[in-house]
């Protein structure tokens, strides 16, 4: 109701606004959703910081970096506040989540106009309102509301769409602030999620990825419905061709999971499946709940029902008490399962969160942690390299995402595996399925030649 009768007001009216997104999918998500609030207020959006009247930095806490990144970015717009006194500044997302960081951005920066979090988007244009009127407003939720539903979205990729399907997280990894950024998991109706992916087919989206941060936890907060029973739902949804998901984590992947992505074609051959690190030591203190065996046996189970499926992971080195012989088995896991792909990131403590009580003496040098990240990459970029070079020779279907901004007359896609492939190509496929087969492959990309095209219309 707030929300419609604030917006009725065109607060936004003859104004600019940009918001700068860091982190997830999920933030992603987000800002679309403040975008679409943004617009039903009357803002005009921009990408460009000195013509804005709003700057929303919708924030990630995961590591330390995107936080720096934040407190600098919006140090330096002290001076075009100064010269631009009407120019309202926000900071949303995951920062404000955690009282500690809430704290210095109220203290630190002070030219700080609004600020709130990730469980009160939706009431954006009230606040945004009470700023107008004069007030500085610190007002972030941390009791997860029921969901809301019907808020306005604005997407600005016309055919692929991303599709929260559960907010939050219950796990407990020690290094992780997630759960506390993101509260308690919290599953859409599957009704809502069906609605919204039909509504986005009439619209021409031909590809949905469904969000959550344990995507595979999805229902079992409802009790009626389960992840697996989900894709079998969207995948009678006419017009979508492809359904992507992230991020599944390995304790809630089911048999009748595994089921579900070999029987439902629309469901990519790709699954992101964080393995974290490779010594059952670490995996224990980490808090994930499986051991290096129970992974590997995952593994081989979802290949031998999805053939040809493409695995990538996230890893984390020099977590407090990794040993060289604790990342030796990381390495080893990596090439015995050989990922298409890998995040890989060093171990950043995280306020309040159970691994930072970890004793100091067990804390990774830096240096050390470096080291050991190099020597992570290059085995991955090798494996990598090595998996896309199998793939010349052969015909996939691309969905065609967009011209090259490199290379002229050539389009970029992704297979359903996920891998970027380049080829020469008329514009007018730009949003369509094609095939091509591969002709060249590097770690990042693959080249390839059009075979033929269909009409994205016969999905
Ligand atoms: N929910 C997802 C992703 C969470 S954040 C999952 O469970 O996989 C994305 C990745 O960031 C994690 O998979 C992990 O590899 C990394 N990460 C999380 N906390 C971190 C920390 N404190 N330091 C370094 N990397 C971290
Ligand atoms: Fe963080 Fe673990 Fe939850 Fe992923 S599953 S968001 S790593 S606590
Ligand atoms: Fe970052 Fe928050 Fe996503 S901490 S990774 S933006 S859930």
């Amino acid at each position: 109701m707030l929300v419609a009768q604030s917006m009725a007001t065109r607060l936004g009216e003859g104004r600019k606004a940009q918001i700068i997104t860091f982190g997830c999918q999920m933030n992603e998500r987000d800002a679309e959703t403040m975008r679409g609030l943004l617009v039903h207020m009357g803002y005009t959006m921009t990408d460009r910081t000195d013509e804005a009247d709003l700057i929303l930095f919708n924030t990630c806490s995961v590591r330390e970096n995107p936080e720096r990144k934040v407190y600098g970015r919006v140090g330096l717009l002290k001076e075009l506040k100064a010269k631009k006194p009407w120019l309202k500044i926000g900071i949303c997302g995951c920062m404000p989540q955690q009282r500690a960081e809430r704290q210095r951005i109220a203290e630190t920066l002070p030219h700080v106009d609004l600020v709130f979090g990730t469980m009160n988007i939706h009431q954006l244009p009230e606040l945004l309102q009470r700023v107008e009127a004069g007030e500085r407003v610190i007002e972030v939720w941390h009791e997860e509301g029921d969901v809301v539903e019907g808020l306005p979205v604005q997407r600005l990729n016309p055919f692929k769409a991303f599709v929260t399907v559960i907010y939050g997280c219950n796990e407990h990894c020690t290094y992780c602030i997630v759960p506390t950024t993101r509260g308690r998991e919290r599953s859409r109706r599957p009704e809502a999620i069906l609605a919204e992916i039909r509504e986005l087919a009439a619209q021409g989206y031909r590809e949905v990825t469904l969000l959550g941060q344990t995507v595979d936890a999805y229902g079992n907060d409802l009790g009626d419905v389960d992840f697996a029973g989900l894709l079998y739902q969207v995948n009678r949804v006419r017009g979508i061709g492809r359904i992507r998901f992230t991020t599944s984590h390995p304790k809630h992947i089911t048999p009748r999971l595994i089921r579900a992505l070999a029987e439902n074609e629309k469901v990519c051959e790709h699954l992101h499946l964080p393995v974290q690190a490779g010594s059952n030591r670490t995996l224990k203190r980490m808090g994930r709940q499986y051991t290096r065996e129970q992974y590997l046996e995952l593994v081989a189970r979802i290949r031998e029902a999805v053939p040809g499926i493409a695995i990538t992971t996230d890893l984390i080195v020099g977590f407090p008490g990794e040993t060289e012989e604790d990342f030796q088995e990381t390495l080893r896991l990596v090439e015995e399962v050989r990922f298409d792909g890998a995040f890989t990131f060093i171990y950043s403590p995280r306020i309040g969160t159970p691994a930072t009580r970890f004793p100091m003496e067990q804390w990774v040098p830096e240096d050390v942690a470096k080291d050991r990240i190099y020597r992570l990459i290059d085995l991955q970029n090798r494996i990598t390299l090595e998996r896309n070079q199998a793939l010349v020779g052969q015909e996939m279907e691309v969905l065609v995402e967009e011209e090259s901004p490199k290379e002229p007359g050539k389009l970029v896609g992704r297979t359903r595996t996920n891998k970027i492939v380049v080829f020469p190509g008329d514009p007018s496929l730009v949003g369509q399925f094609a095939w091509v087969t591969v002709t060249g492959a590097q770690t990042f990309t693959l080249e390839g030649v059009l075979t033929h095209s269909r009409v994205a219309a016969a999905v």
